[in-house]
C-alpha cells in the first residue's frame, strides 16, 4: 500500500529571538530563517509528505517596524525566486492569504509579481505543494468564505464553506508545527487544522531541521 502523505504546516516563529541570542539585528534571524525554510522544503520533498504549508506573513504584521517589514518582503521575493532549486526537488509553489485586490490587501506589487512568477514556473512540477501564507489571516479568510456565499445565495454549510477557502484544494492538516517555545496559533488555519496532531519546540525558527521534522511526523506516522 502507498504510504500515506501527509500534510505538514508550520508557524516559523522566533526569528527575531535566534538572532538576538547571538547579538545579532532582527533581519537577521529573518534572513537565517529564509534559508531555514529553504533546507525544510528540501528534507519535506524527500518525505512522505504532500503538502508543506508556512506561514511566512501576517495579515497582523504589517504593524511591525518598518525596515524589518520591508526586510522581510525581500526575503520573501527571495524565496519565490528559488526556482531552479524548486525545480530540482519537483517542487510546486502555492500561495495562500488576502487577494491582491481586495480592501486592506496590502502585499505590494513587487512580491505579488514573484508570487506569481513562482507559481508559473514551478506549475508542472508534481511533487511536494508548498504554499507560503503571506498576508494570511485565518479570521479575514473563514470572513470572506462566508461572505462568498451570503452574496451567492448559497447555503451555509461545511462543505460549501470549505469550498470557499483561499485554496480549497488543500487537504487537511495532519501536522501543525509551532516553533521556538510558544503554544499559540496566532490564526493560522483554523479551519484546516481541525484533526492536526500539534507539534511544539523550543527550537528557534531558523534552527528547524530535518530532525525537527522527523519528529514531528512521527506524531501520525504509523
Ligand atoms: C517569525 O519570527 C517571523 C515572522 C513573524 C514574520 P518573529 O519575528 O516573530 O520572531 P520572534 O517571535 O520575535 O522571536
Ligand atoms: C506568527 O508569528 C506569524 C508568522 C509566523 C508569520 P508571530 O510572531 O507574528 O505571532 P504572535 O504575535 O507571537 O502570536
Ligand atoms: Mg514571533
Amino acid at each position: 500500500m502507498e504510504p500515506r502523505r501527509l500534510h505538514v504546516a508550520c508557524i516559523m516563529d522566533g526569528n527575531g529571538r535566534w538572532a538576538r541570542r547571538r547579538g545579532l539585528p532582527r533581519t537577521a534571524g529573518h534572513t537565517a530563517g529564509e534559508e531555514s525554510l529553504s533546507d525544510v522544503v528540501r528534507a519535506a520533498s524527500k518525505r512522505e509528505i504532500s503538502h508543506l504549508t508556512v506561514f511566512g506573513f501576517s495579515t497582523e504584521n504589517w504593524v511591525r517596524p518598518r525596515a524589518e517589514v520591508r526586510h522581510i518582503l525581500g526575503l520573501h521575493k527571495k524565496l519565490f525566486g528559488r526556482v531552479k532549486e524548486l525545480n530540482e526537488n519537483n517542487v510546486r509553489v502555492n500561495w495562500i492569504g488576502r487577494p491582491f485586490d481586495e480592501p486592506g490587501a496590502k502585499t505590494p506589487l513587487y512580491v505579488q509579481r514573484a508570487i506569481r512568477k513562482a507559481i508559473e514556473d514551478t506549475s508542472s512540477n508534481t511533487g511536494l505543494v508548498l504554499t507560503v501564507a503571506f498576508d494570511y489571516g485565518s479570521r479575514a479568510e473563514l470572513t470572506r468564505a462566508a461572505q462568498n456565499l451570503v452574496r451567492t445565495g448559497q447555503e451555509l454549510t461545511t462543505q460549501n464553506l470549505a469550498s470557499h477557502l483561499y485554496d480549497s484544494s488543500l487537504p487537511p492538516v495532519d501536522v501543525l508545527v509551532r516553533t521556538s517555545g510558544e503554544s499559540r496559533i496566532s490564526n493560522f488555519m483554523l479551519w484546516q487544522i481541525a484533526g492536526a496532531q500539534i507539534y511544539f519546540t523550543e527550537r528557534t525558527w531558523p534552527d528547524f531541521d530535518a530532525v525537527e521534522l522527523d519528529a514531528a511526523i512521527s506524531l501520525v506516522k504509523n
